[in-house]
């Protein structure tokens, strides 16, 4: 059986006392779950964040790494720094890297590969914008997001990955995906790893659905067959709400 996660993605959000104080009021209403639950604060406040929680199985896991291993990349981090500090677990291709910072398929490829190298597990998002839904090109961009970054790598790869189905137009906008979109298109990629790979492979990988998970449509969307969890940005920020959309798991 695939495992469930819910993980919240801080982004640029709270400083070293409000993670110190968001953790704290999260693992104090953390409810009973077999779902893992992951939180991926700012990078400065990892050390913090993984010192709050360690008494508690939420897991800390960073936002972004960088695909060298060290040497003379200005404002970036290595995966050997991230383990360093007992961080094992990277977002890899989030759509704000993708449009922010230029990060093309070739680059999240070779960062998939320098975390998996390291032998971190990667949470690997992807999605479509609101432009490629309306002319209905949503699967062609999300399979060729996949294929570009991860149909090179070996099979025995995908033990170490999560896949994150992130359409940019749910994103922050308060418009989420339907329960049936996302169960559509969840469908659509593990038919897609299939092919590329096997059904066993398929069947074991866990699928994300992030873009304006609440409390109040979590239960829906996380009911699809396909949809194993969900990457909360915004509603992991109130640790009442994240702690509703891990108890609608
Ligand atoms: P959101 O963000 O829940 O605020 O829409 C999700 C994400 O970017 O991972």
């Amino acid at each position: 059986m695939r495992g469930k996660i819910v993980a919240g993605n801080w982004k640029m959000n709270k400083n070293l006392a409000e993670t110190e104080a968001l953790l704290t009021e999260l693992s104090a209403k953390l409810p009973d779950t077999t779902a893992e639950v992951m939180v991926a604060p700012t990078f400065v406040n990892l050390v913090a964040a993984k010192h709050s929680l360690e008494s508690s199985t939420i897991e800390v896991i960073a936002q972004n790494m960088h695909f060298a291993e060290s040497g003379a990349y200005t404002g970036e981090i290595s995966a050997d720094m991230l383990l360093n500090i007992g961080v094992d677990t990277v977002i890899i291709g989030h759509s704000e890297r993708r449009a922010y910072f230029g990060e093309t398929d070739e680059i999240l490829e070779k960062k998939v590969k320098a975390a998996l190298a390291k032998n971190m597990r990667v949470m690997f998002c992807f999605g479509e914008e609101l432009a490629d839904r309306k002319s209905e090109n949503h699967f062609n961009v999300v399979e060729s997001q996949i294929k570009n970054a991860l149909f090179s790598l070996d099979a025995s790869a995908w033990s170490k990955i999560v896949l994150a189905y992130e359409p940019v137009w749910a994103i922050g906008t308060g418009e989420t995906a339907s329960a049936e979109q996302a169960q559509e298109m969840h469908a659509f990629i593990r038919k897609t790893i299939t092919d590329g790979f096997d059904a066993a492979i398929a069947n074991k990988v866990s699928i994300l659905y992030g873009g304006s998970v609440k409390p109040g449509n979590a239960s829906e969307i996380f009911s699809k067959p396909d949809v194993d969890g969900g990457l909360i940005g915004g509603a992991a920020l109130v640790a009442d709400d994240f702690a509703a959309i891990i108890k609608a798991i």
